[in-house]
């Protein structure tokens, strides 16, 4: 397996090594509890870089629910072995003082992207999200940094940041990879009971049948309240957003006129999930 590293100098004498050899580096940022989804990553940055580093530690900044940061899983053993069939070329677990050392007072905040959806129903999270990623790119001094479109809006303000901040990395986007069923793999999928994990398998043939109609060329407004009926028979609860919206700008859109996103967050016997799907002007 590859070697942990926990200290920011051992990370940055790989790094020096890497760079005399000339090598292309790659970044997968995670929280571990390692599934396919952040596999699939791991997988693309092997295929695009010569050397692989994932990144886990679970960043309490970005937590605004103490006790969904109390919960978070820490699977770090099972997470190294997993790892393993990739050939990583380095696994860093920043002790949190690698990160946040005694008197830390910087935080880095993208504005308008971060002002709906996540933002809005996550007070401080995506300061914490650019603060910490922020760091791992400038500790890392990765060439390549690879994320989940699971995590849409964190995409779009990841790559934000790193291009205003004149941050040398390329960040990528990856598909998002489903269960059987078409749940959006997560950490926190874990926390779902039998039947609710049932549930939660209605929400993207939804979300589905919502960017088909908008593909036909329909006024999104026409068809949410039928899919919010739709939710709430399906048994989840409460529905913080379902937007339509420009797949760059995150600005909202009427209908689905340029590449566009639908984007939802759902709660599902006290779990919120999120996802969300492309939709193609025809
Ligand atoms: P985490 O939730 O562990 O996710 C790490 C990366 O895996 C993110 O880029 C996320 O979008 C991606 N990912 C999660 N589920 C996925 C799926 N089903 N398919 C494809 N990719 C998936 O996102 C974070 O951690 C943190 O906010 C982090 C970026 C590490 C900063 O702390």
């Amino acid at each position: 397996t590859a070697p942990i590293l926990r200290r920011l100098s051992d990370l940055r004498a790989l790094h020096s090594e890497w760079r005399r050899e000339g090598a292309r580096i790659g970044l997968v940022p995670t929280m571990g509890a390692l599934h396919e989804g952040h596999l699939s990553l791991v997988a693309a940055a092997k295929a695009a870089c010569d050397r692989v580093i994932v990144t886990i530690f679970v960043n309490p900044k970005q937590f605004n629910n103490a006790e969904d940061l109390a919960k978070y899983p820490r699977t770090e053993l099972a997470d190294a072995e997993k790892l393993a069939p990739y050939g990583v070329d380095a696994i860093y677990v920043p002790d949190p003082d690698q990160i946040y050392p005694e008197g830390y007072a910087t935080t880095v905040s993208v504005t308008g992207l971060t002002d709906v959806m996540e933002g809005e129903f996550r007070p401080g999270h995506f300061d914490g999200v650019a603060t910490v990623v922020a760091k791992l790119f400038l500790q890392s001094g990765a060439d390549e940094a690879f994320f989940g479109e699971k995590d849409y809006q964190q995409l779009m303000v990841v790559t934000r940041m790193a291009r205003d901040l004149d941050i040398p990395i390329t960040v990528h986007g990856c598909a998002t990879v489903r269960e059987a069923s078409g749940l959006a793999m997560s950490s926190r999928n874990m926390r779902l009971s039998p039947e609710a994990l049932g549930k939660a398998g209605q929400l993207y043939p939804v979300l589905q049948e919502l960017a088909d109609q908008l593909q036909a060329g329909v006024r999104f407004d026409d068809i949410l309240p039928a899919a919010k009926a739709r939710l709430s028979e399906e048994g989840f609860g409460e529905l913080e957003y379902l937007d339509l919206r420009c797949g760059e700008t995150l600005a909202p859109l009427e209908r689905a006129d340029r590449p566009a996103r639908l984007l939802v967050a759902v709660w599902l016997d006290g779990i919120r999930l999120i996802d969300n799907i492309a939709v193609d002007p025809v």
